[in-house]
């Protein structure tokens, strides 16, 4: 057994013979930041002052051979073989949002766009409501013991709601993507119907509104990454907030911004909001009704080329991700003030996907 310290807080923690550092933290109560769970995404870096640790699960793919040379470690992935003193950032907000699993039933299905279900699930007869904060996920656990994770796109509902419900008390809102060759979304799109239970666990992530802060705020979101984001700005929305906020949204086209009318909507109500739909696919100029043609965060850039004063939310898909994270810190943005989550696949398959490429699992 191995203990963990943290500088920034004093925190410590112990770590069991073969648990991650991610998975002693979240034992101890203790909230690093994290998403894909897999070491591929990058938001659960942190540097290591004294130590050593291992990777014996996955390889740490979201480190440059740089970031290594700099001591920064995966915490997702890191197992420590030594006691650890380390420099990581916590979320202090998602302390007190426990963790647990629950049935829930499938209460509404609705296609949003041709390759996205929005999904509305209550919990089942007897189960106490999740509680999460905006922008977090959670797991549909499947059969196999595999689980596939998905943004919440909605608020829990505020504490004062009538603790009888209404059509909406305690109701989760998925938009899910179809991905080809995918066998859960592609059951989602088949088979999937109204009054079908599933298991879920929740809430997960740290991907969830910073409120301590007076800066304007950016959003962006690729496809279903609105999901989060729809919940933040929601929540931002709610609190009478008049930091400026810029949300950017890109699709690939049209049809695929999903919910566009209601960014619209936001913009009218809130003068303090501005929407970008931005879309890939080129659109006649008669029809382009308002979208920008190109690449979401290339559209972001050109608007706002210095991001030193600004705290960022982002997330969908890894591409845009990655090329966000690179180009926005290049851009002045401090890496402590860029929060995102990254539409990774499941672990599972991620591990299959990396073990591939390492060659040592040929699938
Ligand atoms: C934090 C987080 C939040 C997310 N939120 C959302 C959300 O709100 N909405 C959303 O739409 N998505 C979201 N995602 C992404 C979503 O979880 C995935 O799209 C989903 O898990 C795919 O599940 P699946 O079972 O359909 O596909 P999988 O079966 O997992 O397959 C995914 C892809 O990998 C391929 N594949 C499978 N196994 C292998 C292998 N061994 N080798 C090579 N290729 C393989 C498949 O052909 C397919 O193309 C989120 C992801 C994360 C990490
Ligand atoms: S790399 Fe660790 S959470 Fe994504």
């Amino acid at each position: 057994m191995f203990k963990v310290t943290l500088t920034s807080s004093g925190h410590q923690f112990p770590v069991a013979a073969g648990e991650t550092v991610l998975e002693a933290a979240q034992r101890a109560g203790v909230a690093l930041p994290y998403s894909c769970r897999a070491g591929v995404c990058g938001s659960c870096k942190a540097t290591l002052l004294e130590g050593r640790c291992e990777y014996p699960r996955n390889p740490p793919a979201a480190l440059s051979a740089e970031a290594q040379a700099r001591h920064a470690v995966l915490l997702c992935q890191a197992v420590p073989v030594s006691d650890l003193l380390l420099e990581a950032r916590e979320v202090t907000s998602v302390h007190h949002v426990a963790r647990r699993q629950l049935d829930v039933v499938v209460t509404q299905k609705w296609r949003l766009a041709p390759d996205v279900i929005g999904l509305r699930l209550r919990p089942a007869a007897g189960e106490p409501r999740l509680r999460w904060l905006p922008g977090q996920y959670l797991d549909v656990l499947l059969e196999d013991g595999k689980r596939r994770p998905f943004s919440i796109a909605n608020g829990a509902q505020a504490e004062s709601a009538p603790p009888d419900g209404g059509p909406l008390h305690g109701m989760i809102e998925l938009h899910v993507r179809h991905v080809a060759g995918g066998g859960f979304t592609s059951w989602v799109n088949d088979r999937l119907q109204v009054g079908d239970r599933l298991r879920i666990e929740g809430p997960l992530g740290t991907f969830v509104p910073r409120e301590d802060s007076e800066r304007p705020m950016i959003f962006m979101a690729g496809g279903t990454g609105f999901a989060p984001v729809k919940a933040i700005v929601e929540h931002f929305i709610g609190l009478g907030t008049r930091r400026p906020m810029q949300l950017y949204w890109g699709a690939r086209s049209a049809a695929d911004l999903y919910l566009r009318p209601l960014a619209e909507r936001w913009a009218r109500e809130h003068p303090n909001l501005r929407f970008h739909p931005v879309v890939s696919e080129p659109v006649p100029a008669a029809a382009a009704d308002g979208l920008r043609f190109g690449l979401v965060h290339e559209a972001l850039l050109q608007d706002q080329p210095d991001l030193t004063a600004h705290d960022l939310y982002m997330s969908g898909p890894p591409a845009m991700i990655e090329a966000g994270r690179r180009l926005f810190l290049a851009a002045g943005l401090p890496e402590s003030r860029l929060y995102y989550d990254s539409f990774e696949y499941a672990p599972d398959v991620l591990a299959q996907i990396l073990a591939a490429r390492a060659g040592l699992n040929p699938v």
